[in-house]
């Protein structure tokens, strides 16, 4: 069927210094005062940078064992809640909490959505609050000093991911265009120039890539990874990230998760590729689109580049954070 959405494409507004739409701050005080548990993990990305690909290792590594076919029938966003989204014509799938408490608690038992109306959470602090599964692992893309308060009280562990900015840029491009609760992408020229200057929804990427790698060289609990390296070598990247969550998974989970999580298998994974997404269009292109390190090279013109690295060096200025646009 043709997905029925009520929303419609937001404007951007300047929020405490952060261009943002009213999708991720109209439940700004309850988000705010989101009470996390101590082994809470938090997933924090700017957008476009691998968020669901982290979410799916993540996912497997917990739970890939104990209830394997989550992966299978339970859309990304029901079993990894993005805390700050509220879409009133969104359907998060509250259902799928019954689901994963059976299949948590009891067996693993095949994912259904019950037809519970009252159990439609448009909000993604409140399909977080319900989660029946420990840990929980909640994504976000806040900068990091929207971060509610509570996950440093708490000590939470962080899971930061982070891409080079002209891919960045250009998965972005693509995604606002098929979103319709984004603002319209409009024309490549006009991006490119309003991306530079941090008007997309969640601000800057310059100012979330540097206030995260600020933040973590001073709190432990934040492990900061690259995109580029998660293409280069997912599996010494999954031995990192089970390292800081202190996991010790066998050879074989290593072999498995890496595997389900290459590109092409996630492409083809009804449950991560934005095929259960009501907001995306996917015809317009694909939440699954490349995959790639590189692929700005297919949009950026000889001037762009040039624009863009003379503006990125001062930007990026007194800061060791470095990225690797070319593998
Ligand atoms: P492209 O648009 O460049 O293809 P997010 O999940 O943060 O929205 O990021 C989406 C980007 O990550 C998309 O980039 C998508 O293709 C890419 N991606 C998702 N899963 C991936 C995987 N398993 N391997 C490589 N890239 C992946």
């Amino acid at each position: 069927p043709e997905k029925a959405i009520l929303s419609t494409r937001p404007e951007l507004f300047d929020f405490h210094g952060v261009s943002m739409t009213h999708y991720f701050t109209d439940n700004w005080e309850n988000v705010q005062n989101f009470q996390a548990r101590p082994d809470d993990i938090l997933i924090a990305t700017y957008p476009k940078a691998g968020t669901t690909w982290v979410s799916q290792i993540l996912d497997l590594l917990y739970f890939g064992q104990t209830c394997p076919e989550r992966h299978n029938n339970i859309p990304i966003y029901e079993r990894v809640p993005f805390l700050e989204i509220a879409i009133p014509s969104l359907d998060l799938g509250y259902q799928s909490v019954i689901s994963l408490w059976l299949c948590y608690h009891v067996t693993c038992f095949p994912y259904q959505r019950f037809p519970y109306s009252m159990f439609t959470p448009h909000a993604g602090k409140d399909l977080a609050d319900k989660l029946p599964t420990t840990p929980r692992l909640i994504k976000t893309h806040f900068p990091v000093q929207f971060v509610p308060k509570s996950f440093w009280e708490q000590n939470c562990r962080i899971v930061y991911v982070a891409r080079n900015a002209k891919d960045n840029m250009v998965s972005y491009f693509h995604f606002d265009r098929m979103n319709v609760v984004e603002p319209e992408a409009g024309e490549w020229n006009n991006y490119f120039h309003r991306f530079l200057e941090g008007q997309m929804v969640f601000g800057s990427w310059y100012e979330h890539v540097r206030g995260w790698w600020e933040k973590k060289q001073s709190c432990s609990n934040i492990l900061y990874l690259f995109y580029e390296d998660l293409i280069e070598d997912t599996e010494q990247e999954l031995v990192r990230i089970c390292s800081f969550l202190g996991l010790s998974p066998t050879t074989e989970l290593k072999k498995q998760v890496t595997e389900k999580v290459q590109f092409d298998n996630m492409k083809n994974n009804k449950m991560v590729n934005g095929s259960a997404d009501e907001v995306f269009d996917l015809k317009i292109s694909p939440f699954m689109r490349k995959g790639r390190v590189g692929d700005w090279k297919n949009h950026f013109t000889v001037q762009q580049d040039e624009q863009f690295n003379e503006d990125y060096k001062k930007k990026m200025k007194n800061t060791d954070l470095q990225f690797r646009t070319v593998l």
